[in-house]
C-alpha cells in the first residue's frame, strides 16, 4: 500500500483509507463481528487511515473503532467529525458545544487527543460565518484536536474553506461522476498544502458496477430513504443521481471501457491519479471489499486514452444528472 502525505497534518496516510460509516449500520446492520473483521482486514492490507463521525449510529462507529484500536499495537490516524449532532444542529454551534462533543468523540474513541476533527457538513451560514474556524483553532490549541479539516458538500464551500490558513485538509465528493474539482478545487488545495479526502469514491456503490434496477436496499439504509435526498442533502446518495439513471449510465460506461478493464477498479484508480489526492476513503460492509479496494493502490495509472474517454463520458452524460448543485 502506498502512502500520500494529508496536507498540513504531516501525516502519511495509506492511498486507500477506510470510511467508517457502515459501521454505525447506517447502511443496514453489521455484526460486531464482521465490524471487527473489516476493521482487522484493514490493518493487514496496509490501510493506515480511518475516517467515522460522532453521528455514524449515535457514536456506534467510533466505539467500535475505538474499541478496535486498543488491540493494535501501531496506532493508524483516525480522522472524525463534528457538526452534525443534535446539540449543534442546524443552528446551536458555538464553542463550548463543540468542545463538549469532541471530548465525547476522544472518549469513545479511547484517544487523548484527537488525530483529525472535520467539520461535518456544518450549514453555509455558519461556515461562511468564520467563527467556527476560530473556535477550531482554540480548540487545537487546548489540546483537544491536533489538526483540523472540512467535510463539505459544495465546491464554493471547499474553495472558501481552503484559503483558511490552518485547515489541514477537506473532505469532498469526488469519483468518476463528480470529477468537477480537478480543474476548481485542486491547484489552490495544493497552492494552501490542503490534503483533499476523498468520500464516495463509488457514488454509494454505483460504482462497483454491482448495481441493478431490482436491487433491494435496506429500509435502514440511507440508499433506500436517502434516495432522493428526503432525509439529507440530495447530492449526496448515490451522488445525487436519481438511481435508476446511475444504474443506466454505469452500464453504458462499462460497455465503453477497453477490453480487461472493470468499472470499479477504474473508478478507484481514476481519483488516485489525482496527486492532490491524499486518501480515498472507500466504504465497505464487508472484508472482501477492503481487500479488493486496497488492491488498487498497486495498479498502474490510467492510460491518457482512458482519462480522455471518462472526462468526456462525465461532461457529456452524467453532469447533468446530478441533483443538488456541484
Ligand atoms: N458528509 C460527509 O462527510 C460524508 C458523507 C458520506 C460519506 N462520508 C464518508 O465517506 C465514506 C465512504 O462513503 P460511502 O461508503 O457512502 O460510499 P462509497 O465508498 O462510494 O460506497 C461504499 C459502498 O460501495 C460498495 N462497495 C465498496 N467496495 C466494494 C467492492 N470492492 N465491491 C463491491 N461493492 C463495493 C458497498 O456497498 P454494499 O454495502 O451495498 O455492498 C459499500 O457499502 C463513508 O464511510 C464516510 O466515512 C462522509
Amino acid at each position: 500500500m502506498k502512502a500520500r502525505i494529508l496536507g498540513k497534518t504531516g501525516y502519511q496516510v495509506s492511498e486507500i483509507g477506510l470510511g467508517c460509516w457502515q459501521l454505525g449500520n447506517d447502511f443496514g446492520p453489521v455484526e460486531d463481528q464482521e465490524a471487527s473483521a473489516i476493521l482487522h482486514t484493514a490493518v493487514d492490507q496496509g490501510i493506515s487511515f480511518f475516517d467515522t463521525a460522532d453521528v455514524y449510529g449515535g457514536g456506534l462507529s467510533e466505539q467500535r473503532i475505538g474499541q478496535w484500536r486498543q488491540s493494535l499495537s501501531r496506532q493508524p490516524i483516525i480522522a472524525t467529525k463534528v457538526g452534525r449532532d443534535a446539540a449543534l444542529y442546524p443552528d446551536a454551534y458555538n464553542k463550548a458545544a463543540i468542545k463538549k462533543s469532541l471530548q465525547a468523540s476522544a472518549k469513545r474513541l479511547g484517544v487523548e487527543v484527537i488525530d483529525l476533527a472535520q467539520l461535518h457538513c456544518v450549514p453555509r451560514e455558519v461556515l461562511f460565518g468564520g467563527d467556527i474556524f476560530a473556535w477550531m483553532e482554540d480548540l487545537k490549541q487546548e489540546g483537544i484536536i491536533k489538526h483540523f479539516g472540512a467535510s463539505v458538500e459544495m465546491l464554493d464551500e471547499a474553495i472558501f474553506c481552503c484559503a483558511h490558513p490552518q485547515l489541514a485538509s477537506l473532505q469532498i465528493l469526488f469519483n468518476i461522476f463528480r470529477q468537477d474539482a480537478v480543474d476548481s478545487l485542486f491547484p489552490l488545495a495544493e497552492q494552501n498544502e490542503v490534503g483533499v479526502i476523498v468520500r464516495l469514491p463509488l457514488a454509494s456503490g454505483l460504482l462497483s458496477g454491482k448495481m441493478t434496477l431490482d436491487h433491494a436496499f435496506d429500509k435502514g439504509d440511507h440508499r433506500s430513504y436517502n434516495k432522493d435526498g428526503v432525509a439529507f442533502h440530495v447530492g449526496e446518495t448515490f451522488n445525487g443521481i436519481p438511481y435508476e439513471k446511475g444504474v443506466a449510465l454505469v452500464e453504458q460506461l462499462k460497455a465503453k471501457l477497453p477490453e480487461g478493464q472493470n468499472i470499479l477498479d477504474v473508478s478507484l484508480r481514476w481519483i488516485l491519479d489525482h496527486p492532490q489526492v491524499s486518501s480515498i476513503i472507500a466504504g465497505a460492509s464487508r472484508s472482501s471489499q477492503v481487500v479488493r479496494n486496497a488492491a488498487v493502490s498497486a495498479l498502474p495509472p490510467l492510460d491518457g486514452e482512458l482519462h480522455k474517454l471518462l472526462s468526456e463520458f462525465y461532461r457529456q452524460q452524467v453532469r447533468k444528472e446530478i441533483r443538488g448543485g456541484i
